[in-house]
């Protein structure tokens, strides 16, 4: 396994090579210039001072483990997680521009569902993801109500469940999402899970924190896409539950995780320390993006935007670039990947 180094202030790190022996002629030095000239160009560290991870090759992020992964990436006890596959790397990308403009980029640990995104990801940004087996492939993806595909709908609840096991806080986020604000402003108290809402009801500014009543069909609408955990055995009951949940009802749900959420709400509910967060602050896509009024009246109150309710992918990629949202084009540059090719 190759060694989990913490940043060195050296950028003569990465290559082992001892010049000793030629560096005493003047010539030497130069050629030496050169070398390293060349190196930064065709090597991907390219921009960053530091190399914490000299003797990787690509594959060999093959065993780069959770725990490592998460150890690397937390900053203060927290890991911002989320879950990628390859064609989603552009809203990746995306999100995880305004992330930077926030400043908690550092903390981002990205949980690749294929090798390809494992691999370029810790290309351009050494560490910052790691794949936990199964990876997706066209089989588990399409084999609905397999052994397999429960393995792989219960992925989420699993992987958070392990990050808390490691003992951190965990803020879980879909990466069709946005920053405008610094969300950890916005977690109040010391509660075991934050979590939003995703009716589109518009409700009072200073509503309840509480978890929402059911609807007049016994459900809730908590959205599974971004969640804030600590790693408390409230917290923990809870991804325990969620997982059960998924387990009983594999067949029911159809690789959407997000009722079986909303049951493990409701069954926890007495015994884990919930809090709703301001719709406001997050509101769903079908309100923010349905209702011009609404979104003038709660000006300066958005923090991260959702860009849901809309099926596609280019409908979404479209709707972000008619909000202003779509960073990537102009904004490449606020990357940690750079420009992605
Ligand atoms: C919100 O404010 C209204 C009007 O000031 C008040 O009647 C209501 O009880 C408040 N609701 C909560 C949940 O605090
Ligand atoms: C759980 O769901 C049931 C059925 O909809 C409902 O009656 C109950 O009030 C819910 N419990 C909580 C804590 O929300
Ligand atoms: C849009 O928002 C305004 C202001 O909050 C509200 O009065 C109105 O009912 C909303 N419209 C819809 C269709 O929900």
């Amino acid at each position: 396994m190759a060694q989990q180094q913490r940043p060195i202030q050296s950028s003569f790190s990465p290559y082992p090579l001892s010049y000793s022996s030629i560096s005493k002629r003047p010539i030497s030095l130069l050629l030496l210039l050169v070398l390293f000239l060349l190196f930064g160009v065709f090597l991907p560290w390219t921009g960053s001072p530091f190399f914490p991870f000299p003797n990787r090759s690509s594959s060999s992020w093959r065993d780069y483990s959770l725990a490592q992964a998460a150890k690397f990436t937390a900053k203060d006890g927290t890991v911002i997680v989320c879950a990628v596959s390859y064609p989603f790397m552009p809203f990746l990308n995306n999100w995880l521009i305004s992330v930077s403009r926030q400043k908690h980029q550092d903390k981002v640990l990205v949980i690749a569902e294929d090798y390809a995104t494992l691999y370029k990801v810790n290309k351009k940004w050494p560490g910052h993801a790691v794949l936990i087996p199964p990876a997706l492939d066209s089989r588990t993806a399409h084999n609905f109500g397999s052994p397999g595909f429960f393995d792989f709908t219960s992925r989420r609840p699993k992987h958070l469940l392990q990050i808390l096991e490691l003992g951190y806080n965990v803020m879980y986020n879909d990466v069709d999402m946005v920053w405008l604000q610094d969300p950890f402003q916005q977690l109040e108290g010391n509660h075991d899970a934050y979590f939003t809402d995703d009716r589109t009801k518009i409700k009072p500014l200073n509503h309840s924190h509480d978890l929402p009543p059911p609807d007049e069909n016994g459900v809730t609408y908590i959205c599974s896409c971004m969640i804030f955990l600590r790693p408390t055995n409230g917290a923990k009951l809870l991804m325990k539950t969620w997982i059960e949940e998924l387990q009983a009802g594999s067949k029911a749900y159809e690789g959407n995780d997000q009722p079986a959420f909303n049951w493990a709400l409701n069954k926890t509910a007495h015994q884990v320390d919930l809090y709703l967060l301001s719709q406001a602050a997050f509101p769903t896509g079908g309100l923010y993006f349905e209702n011009e009024t609404w979104v003038k009246e709660t000006k300066g109150k958005h923090v991260i935007i959702h860009n849901n309710y809309i099926v596609g992918y280019y409908s979404k990629m479209k709707r972000f670039n008619e909000y202003g949202l779509w960073l990537v084009d102009d904004h490449a540059l606020e990357s940690p990947f750079g420009k992605l090719e």
